[in-house]
């Protein structure tokens, strides 16, 4: 399919309405995407159709809802190229998915004194599930410095590891700023000390290829919401050694293969780590999303986006007083920004009177805000339904809030 911007906007219709009478400019897709006709539908259509429990029937209904159920993990294993389907764990996002390893690898391998490796770019998602298994098992959190152009220090990563390191998470495309972390060589120093290492793809997957065996990533989470699919449904990928011998992360039905009494007996992979009625409808839907990426081709999609990046990096730092966040670092899909004199939260308000929909705040990042020492920033991030002129609407918002506070 060509790349027909004009054709792509009119898939997704919550981009065709006006707020406060101004056509909406949707610049907040860090936070949540929009999602295409294709995906509503799919919901729609799965409870007018075929809504019942998958797993568990013989019947009709039952059966065309667990075909479709597993043809999405199927589909998401050969997008991200994971060896095999039971790789491939559905979540509720990818909180869920860091939250399952951290608990249940951390019960199998962590144990006092150990240390597990993080860095200080992270969003809460990947601080504090480890912070609470480390705390709970006495072993030691440590945080990754960051170079002055605000990448990870390599060498402070290298000097790091040690006998004691359990394993090592770290995002893929950090959220509030938009760097793009050297996973590549994380991935590889971590390796060479048979280290593993969970990649947080919440924003990885929206803005890059991903084959998971290329990589040789251990772990990789990822949220739907962010991938233009419904909300509540993630994927926890994770190479069969490890899960196999993680033990189950909640209990109920689905997990188990019998229970008495006395004694239960789990699953296999991917239903040790399912419990309990999935998110049918929304797992059907994410697999529409999947699909109608891969009609466009994540390839037009990043170049699309490099573009327009690259548009709004020069439109906002041609504005005086507009100060970019990590305007040397490699970045994907956002700009996190801030105003001479004027609070973010102040600048986001009356941006968003403009019609333009961009998010101010820490992004769930606190400990990186701490870092810059700023109360946060305003952020607009990218999906390739933007244009250039959306990034025009937002300059011109910028310029409307220094003049009304200049
Ligand atoms: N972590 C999400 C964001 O970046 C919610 O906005």
């Amino acid at each position: 399919m060509s790349f027909d911007i004009d054709k792509i906007r009119k898939d997704f219709p919550a981009l065709n309405q006006e707020v406060y009478g101004k056509p909406l400019v949707y610049l907040d897709n860090a936070a949540t995407s929009q999602k295409p006709q294709v995906v509503i539908d799919s919901i729609s259509n799965y409870y007018s159709t075929i809504n019942s429990n998958v797993h568990r029937g013989v019947h009709y209904l039952s059966q065309k809802a667990t075909d479709q159920f597993e043809e999405a993990r199927k589909n998401i294993q050969a997008y991200i190229n994971a060896t095999f389907s039971h790789e491939v764990i559905i979540t509720k996002g990818a909180t869920d998915s860091i939250n399952m390893v951290a608990s249940s690898f951390g019960k199998q391998y962590l144990k006092e004194g150990d240390e597990v490796i993080i860095s200080a770019l992270e969003h809460h998602a990947n601080i504090v599930p480890w912070q609470m298994i480390c705390a709970s098992l006495k072993a030691e959190l440590k945080v990754i410095p960051l170079n002055p152009d605000l990448t990870i220090s390599l060498d402070a990563f290298k000097k790091m590891l040690n006998k004691k390191t359990k394993i090592v998470a770290i995002s893929h495309i950090s959220n509030a700023l938009g760097i793009v972390n050297p996973v590549n060589e994380i991935i590889k120093i971590a390796h060479e000390n048979a280290i593993p290492v969970l990649l947080d793809g919440a924003q990885g997957i929206v803005h890059s290829t991903i084959d998971v065996q290329e990589l040789d990533c251990d772990f990789y989470c990822f949220s739907s919401h962010k991938f233009y699919g419904p909300m509540g449904v993630g994927i926890l990928y994770g190479k069969e050694k490890w899960l196999n011998q993680m033990p189950p992360y909640q209990t109920g039905g689905e997990m188990i293969k019998s229970v008495s009494f006395e004694k239960t007996t789990f699953n296999d992979l991917p239903y040790k780590f399912e419990t309990g009625t999935p998110n049918v409808a929304d797992v059907i839907g994410f697999n529409k999303a999947v699909q109608y990426i891969q009609s466009i081709g994540m390839g037009q999609i990043i170049k699309y986006e490099e573009d327009l990046l690259a548009y709004a990096n020069s439109k906002l730092s041609a504005i005086s007083g507009v100060h970019i966040i990590a305007p040397n670092a490699p970045r994907a899909g956002v700009v996190s920004f801030n105003l001479d004199n004027i609070h973010p939260y102040d600048a986001g308000t009356i941006i968003d009177k403009f019609g333009v929909a961009v998010r101010t705040g820490n992004h769930c990042a606190q400990p990186v805000m701490d870092l810059l020492n700023i109360p946060g920033t305003i952020r607009a991030s990218f999906a390739f339904y933007n244009t250039k002129d959306e990034v025009d609407r937002l300059a011109e918002a910028i310029i409307t809030v220094q003049k009304m506070f200049g």
